[in-house]
């Protein structure tokens, strides 16, 4: 008797253990994931934002250019106040130009030029400006030109400006005369009676006089969104086809800058752009800042994206002063007495982001245009830093004040420049001493990195830092290494409850002024290209979900092979199911979906692939060599796909209507 009821409870044991087995495996099925997780990075690196996304027309507008933005081993000898600029006495004209700075628009903005016209000739004594390797403009289009003069002798002096083609041909012109011995800003529209691509900008005075002038600009009426001070419409528009779910800005390095006096700073980039402070970009040219933090504030809006500013950690870049060593530590620490003072700049840009009207800093958002809150939620402090005693101690004093204030915002620390080393290990245990919640975790490397670390962050600790991977690039824009990457980007999905963001790096790069490479946009003044890896991102960020499901896809011969990966995620928005297939082998590969457990769908589904030979790349000549194709697609519950060598494919299953 005893051992048959022993026999009967060891039975139903084994049951219980068997049913709460499946019980818990279909607990974990599924799990909740960032909604945020695709975003973009942007800085101004290789041109990115003057002659890039910011649409001024005019290059060294202000005259601020100078031989110091230059690194050592650059050519200084035509950078400063007078690039892109000639002085132009036209029909016999004659006269003086100077560069001067004893009384400028504002004390940010020092340098400008006084022209003093002797004999004004047959068409006027003036400047030219050649713009950013040229000046593009369309036939019937309107250009926006504005000026900042001061008339320095008694009568008023009547002003043409033009534009010329390269034979000195006018495409477009408008007059208008000075009004005031001070400072004053006119404005006038020039229609293109042609179509340009290579014109140049000429302001003349018609008479004898003397007058100081600066901030000459010329923007298209058509911008994106036809924002005032705004960005290039196609390129702009390209970025926000990405619909990322936040921007990084405004890097990078150029954060923490070369130096302490380069930092950047936010309050110098915004208000009126004669008022902001321009200064050397840390990849050897100049920022205007005519992008400054409400235009970063404002694109992101405008594209539905998240902002997430960085901040620098109170030091400058360790490899300022051009020490690019891996030992290097030209790392300079904001004197403790100052850091206060520099804490409070910072409280004060959530304030100018989400404070009220009635706020000191809410009211100059207000001021600026946008009367409600933009709904900042992230701040990151620091770039890449060397994780020195004097940067622990200045990261140390702003996140405890950030966090006291502002519980609601999140701060993202920084573990230095690698995936790996000193930096990355202290960077992580400092991180874990002080609850920093999110982490910036950068790398770049070769496909196979990618390829091979699709288990990276199975393993990290839940009850940690979450993870941001702020930067990351396989080294190249071929498919292969885009496809690499998409592999790697499921594995993001699958452990999107511990990676909770995540950019490519860097966003832009203009033909002839890449400093960097690969990146994910090139462009020149009238082009566009997107890489591979483009559209590798545009897939994940326009295929996000918000639940990540398990066990849905499983390889048809078994094959556990990091060259082939995929997700499952659903987006609740839609209650679409979206399937992620990667292959980066060289043989097709067939899988088994198994969608029985989603009784909300249907049939309908959309097919997206993109593939072909690996080292197939995108260029100026052939911008679609290697672009998504998209198709409509019937599903079943449970159905085999055959992925083609090389390739990433979406199936986005649409929920039952
Ligand atoms: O993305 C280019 C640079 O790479 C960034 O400025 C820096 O953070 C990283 O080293």
């Amino acid at each position: 008797m005893k051992t048959k009821s022993a026999f009967l409870f060891l039975i139903l044991l084994v049951i219980g253990l068997s049913l709460q087995a499946q019980q818990k495996k279909q607990k974990t099925n599924y799990k909740p994931i960032s909604p945020d997780l695709f975003g973009i990075f942007f800085e101004d690196i290789n041109y990115a934002a003057d002659s890039g996304l910011y649409a001024e027309l005019v290059q060294n507008r202000s005259f601020e250019y100078s031989p110091s933005d230059k690194d050592n081993w650059q050519d200084k000898s035509n950078w400063d106040a007078y690039t892109s600029w000639q002085f132009i006495t036209k029909g016999y004209g004659y006269g003086t130009l100077s560069l001067e700075t004893k009384e400028p628009i504002h004390e940010n903005n020092t340098h400008y030029m006084v022209i003093n016209i002797e004999e004004e000739g047959r068409e006027g004594v003036g400047l030219k400006n050649s713009g950013f390797d040229g000046i593009v403009v369309k036939a019937g289009e309107k250009y926006n030109f504005s000026v900042f003069l001061r008339q320095l002798s008694d009568k008023s002096i009547p002003m043409v400006v033009k534009l010329l083609d390269k034979k000195g041909d006018v495409i477009g012109e408008a007059t208008f005369s000075t009004q005031s011995k001070d400072w004053k800003k006119y404005s006038a529209t020039i229609i293109a009676n042609q179509s340009n691509d290579n014109a140049n900008l000429e302001v003349l005075a018609k008479t004898r006089g003397k007058l100081a002038i600066d901030m000459v600009s010329l923007f298209p009426e058509k911008t994106f969104k036809n924002r005032p001070n705004g960005l290039r419409a196609d390129l702009a528009q390209t970025i926000a086809d990405l619909k990322p779910k936040f921007m990084r800005f405004p890097g990078g390095c150029l954060v923490h800058g070369d130096g302490l006096g380069n930092m950047y700073r936010w309050k110098n980039t915004i208000g009126s752009v004669e008022q902001r402070f321009a200064q050397r970009n840390i990849w050897g040219y100049n920022q205007s800042v005519g992008i400054g933090y409400f235009e970063y504030f404002q694109y992101c809006e405008d594209m539905g994206a998240k902002p997430i500013p960085v901040v620098p950690a109170g030091v400058s870049c360790q490899n300022s002063g051009g020490t690019w060593r891996i030992d290097s530590n030209g790392q300079k620490g904001i004197p403790l007495a100052e850091m206060h003072e520099y804490i409070q700049e910072i409280l004060d840009l959530i304030e100018w982001a989400n404070g009220p009207a009635t706020s000191t800093w809410g009211a100059k958002r207000v001021e600026a245009g946008h009367p409600k809150s933009f709904n900042l939620e992230y701040i990151g402090i620091g770039n890449e830093d060397k994780q020195t005693a004097e940067f622990r101690e200045r990261f140390k004093m702003i996140s405890d004040i950030v966090k006291a204030k502002h519980p609601e915002i999140t701060i993202i620390g920084t573990i230095g420049p690698g995936q790996t080393g000193e930096d990355f290990d202290l960077g992580w245990k400092f991180a874990n001493e002080l609850k920093t919640p999110m982490v910036d975790e950068h790398f770049y490397d070769k496909p196979e990195w990618f390829i091979s670390n699709q288990k990276r962050y199975d393993s990290y600790n839940r009850s940690k830092s979450k993870v941001y991977i702020g930067e990351y690039a396989s080294k190249g824009n071929t498919l292969y290494d885009a496809i690499a990457e998409a592999a790697f980007m499921t594995s993001l999905e699958r452990n999107g409850d511990v990676v909770r963001l995540a950019s490519y790096a860097p966003l832009l790069a203009k033909e002839g002024h890449t400093q960097w490479n690969p990146d994910m946009i090139y462009f020149n003044n009238k082009a566009i290209y997107c890489t591979a890896n483009y559209y590798i991102q545009q897939l994940f960020s326009t295929n996000q979900g918000d639940t990540y499901y398990e066990n849905v896809i499983t390889s048809a011969d078994n094959k556990a092979d990091s060259t082939l990966a995929f997700s499952c995620v659903r987006d609740s928005k839609t209650g679409d199911v979206i399937l992620k297939l990667v292959n980066c082998s060289k043989n097709e590969h067939k899988l088994q979906i198994d969608l029985s457990q989603f009784k909300q769908i249907g049939t309908k589904a959309i097919l997206t692939t993109l593939t072909g030979t690996a080292d197939a790349k995108n260029s100026f000549e052939e911008p679609n060599k290697v672009i998504p194709v998209t198709s409509d697609f019937k599903v079943g519950k449970n159905f085999n796909f055959t992925t083609h060598p090389m390739s990433m494919t979406v199936i986005r299953v649409k929920m039952k209507r």
